[in-house]
């Protein structure tokens, strides 16, 4: 007998976690892998969670959250997006982006129904797909066509047994955006159909050209789109695990009655700085936001002195995609090239799926004298 189960034994192993046990060999590498802010949480959001921790709020909270964040958050997306989502019926809040794109799927996928989501894309989808027993269509999309999600590649996927398709916008890993005539096109193809749309939108915040659109702004689409949202990346505050879902108000329900199944709730410490963040944060997110925008700009012009080597500019996210096909070996190859010889650690396009092959991810939450570093090692080794 197995002792493991089938379902855990069919989830494949995150190829970035391969680059992160690698680099465990070369300490001296310059780490171009980072998922995360490398900034820590502004101070103020700490101050604020000791305060709450010291005032009792150590206790569980309700399944879907403190009613006040959720209040709150209602209140951001009426003012940034003038949509209405009821506080007490229509937002959880969850331990991060990563678990309510769980209790979605889970509340929302029956065995075998397919969920649609781009080539390349954020590998935990992939598993969390297969773990609430759902199909996973991966659809092509390319560096050409500005790695969207176009809605003739999205037609050609639909089926009968279609549930969800999966938008990422800001993407990890791309750095594509999704602006309004993509998200209109992906509307008219979808509006009439029964399915789900979940909108990743963790990345809201970190952009650099234009503003952030979600498609549930959109005519008949809010009903129909499940929002993920997090604290994780915009306010540099990964490790509390805060995040959130808006949506209809039968899956939020579910969702919640699954969160006393999986967690109980969020932290309250957690969510307590979550509430900090959105009252005060505005000023924190724009000084990272420069940040990035100034590390974006030496790296692309650090890739541009590199021969071999391209990227189409990311409109978003901390993430490069950086086309490596002039290199003739295949993404793991390079990705192992580059830290063997340049120790210089990126993750392979291929950990992210088929259509990344040739591209190696290259995120530019560090600083910029690394960065320009990094490109120097890896000039010296060709
Ligand atoms: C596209 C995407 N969605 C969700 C997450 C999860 O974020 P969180 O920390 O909010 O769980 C990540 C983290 O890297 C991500 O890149």
């Amino acid at each position: 007998m197995k002792i493991c189960s089938d379902k855990i034994l069919k989830i494949p192993r995150s190829g970035i976690r391969e680059v992160f046990d690698l680099l465990l060999d070369y300490p001296d590498a310059i780490n171009l892998c980072i998922g995360e802010p490398d900034f820590t949480t502004p101070s103020f959001i700490i101050e604020e969670a000791f305060k709450a921790a010291k005032s009792g709020a150590t206790h569980y909270t309700a399944n879907a959250g403190f009613l006040e964040l959720r209040e709150k958050i209602s209140e951001k997306y009426k003012k940034e997006h003038e949509l209405h989502y009821a506080p007490d019926k229509q937002i959880i809040i969850s331990l991060g982006a990563m678990e309510a794109l769980f209790l979605a799927l889970m509340s929302i996928l029956n065995e075998g129904e397919e969920v649609i989501l781009p080539d390349p894309s954020w590998p935990n989808y992939e598993a969390q797909i297969l773990l609430a027993g759902g199909k996973p269509v991966f659809v092509p999309t390319k560096e050409e066509e500005g790695w969207i999600l176009t809605p003739h590649r999205i037609a050609q996927h639909l089926t009968a047994k279609t549930k969800a398709i999966i938008l990422n916008s800001p993407a990890n890993p791309t750095g594509c955006v999704y602006h309004k005539p993509q998200l209109e096109e992906i509307t008219n193809i979808t509006k009439d159909k029964d399915l789900v749309i979940i909108s990743d939108e963790c990345y809201e915040k970190i952009i650099y050209e234009g503003k952030h659109e979600s498609i549930a702004c959109l005519d008949g689409m809010q009903s129909k789109t499940i929002v993920i949202n997090s604290f994780s990346k915009a306010y540099a505050m990964t490790g509390w695990r805060v995040g959130y879902a808006l949506g209809d108000e039968e899956i939020i329900k579910q969702m919640t009655k699954m969160q006393e199944d999986v967690a109980s709730c969020a932290s309250s410490v957690s969510q307590r700085a979550a509430l900090k963040a959105l009252a005060s944060g505005d000023g924190a997110v724009d000084k990272m936001l420069e940040q990035y925008r100034r590390r974006r700009s030496v790296l692309l012009g650090e890739i541009e002195k590199t021969p071999l080597t391209s990227c189409t500019p990311p409109q978003g996210a901390f993430y490069a995609f950086v086309n490596i096909k002039g290199w003739g070996q295949n993404s793991r190859d390079v990705a192992l090239r580059w830290l063997k010889e340049a120790k210089v650690a990126t993750v392979p396009g291929s950990a992210f799926g088929r259509e990344g092959e040739g591209y190696l991810r290259v995120s530019f939450s560090t600083g910029e004298d690394k960065i320009k570093e990094a490109f120097h090692r890896i000039r010296n080794i060709l």
